[in-house]
């Protein structure tokens, strides 16, 4: 039985060293444009879940969806998100998708991650992805405003999609 544990740490002892020599040696490919293995993503994408899960404050949305609400999101949203996730008249973004993990676009697959998480991530970002933290542009009342609009993206009125389709300001 002695033996048996010890070869089993010996075993996990040889994974982790390979593991660091081949990252060491450069041998692990970084570029955005190659294939992510089934098991980093497996892992990376249970990983980043349960994080987010964990850290997400246990609040849900303080906001109506009135339409200035909805309005006030769209603005934030065209003006600083929608490069990245597409809006109703750029459904697949082609900046979107060459990000790895791709940016999801949000007109072909609506956010289904509770209002709090979501809440979380813009707020504070993804980590070695392309989503960048929004903490220090936005306010925690602008965020919600952005939150509350991704959760009605399929019953927005009219109004709210003029906004989204109004051309960004050049410079914000
Ligand atoms: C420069 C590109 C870029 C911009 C700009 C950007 N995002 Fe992202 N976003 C990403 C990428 C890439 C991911 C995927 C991260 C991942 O898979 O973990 C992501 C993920 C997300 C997610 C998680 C979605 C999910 O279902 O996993 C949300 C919500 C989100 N972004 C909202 C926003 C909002 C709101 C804004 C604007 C305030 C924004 N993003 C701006 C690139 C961007």
């Amino acid at each position: 039985m002695q033996k048996f544990l010890w070869g089993i740490l010996f075993t996990l002892v040889v994974i982790v060293i390979g593991a660091f020599l081949v990252v060491r040696g450069g041998y692990f490919n970084f570029s955005a444009d190659t294939e992510t293995s089934p098991l980093e993503k497996k892992i990376a994408m249970s990983a980043m879940d349960k994080s987010t899960e964990r850290r997400a404050p246990q609040t849900s949305d303080p906001l109506q969806p009135t339409d200035d609400t909805l309005i006030a999101g769209a603005r934030l949203y065209r003006d600083n998100c929608a490069g990245c996730h597409g809006d109703p008249t750029h459904m697949a973004t082609q900046l979107g998708d060459s990000f790895n993990p791709p940016a999801p676009q949000f007109w072909m697959d609506a956010p289904d991650m509770p209002e709090n998480e979501n809440f979380y991530i813009i707020k504070h970002g993804v980590r070695w992805t392309g989503m960048p933290s929004w903490n220090k542009k936005l306010s925690d009342a602008q965020i919600w405003q952005v939150v509350t609009l991704l959760s009605h993206l399929d019953k927005l009125p009219d109004s709210v999609n003029q906004e989204l389709q109004k051309p960004a300001p050049a410079s914000n």
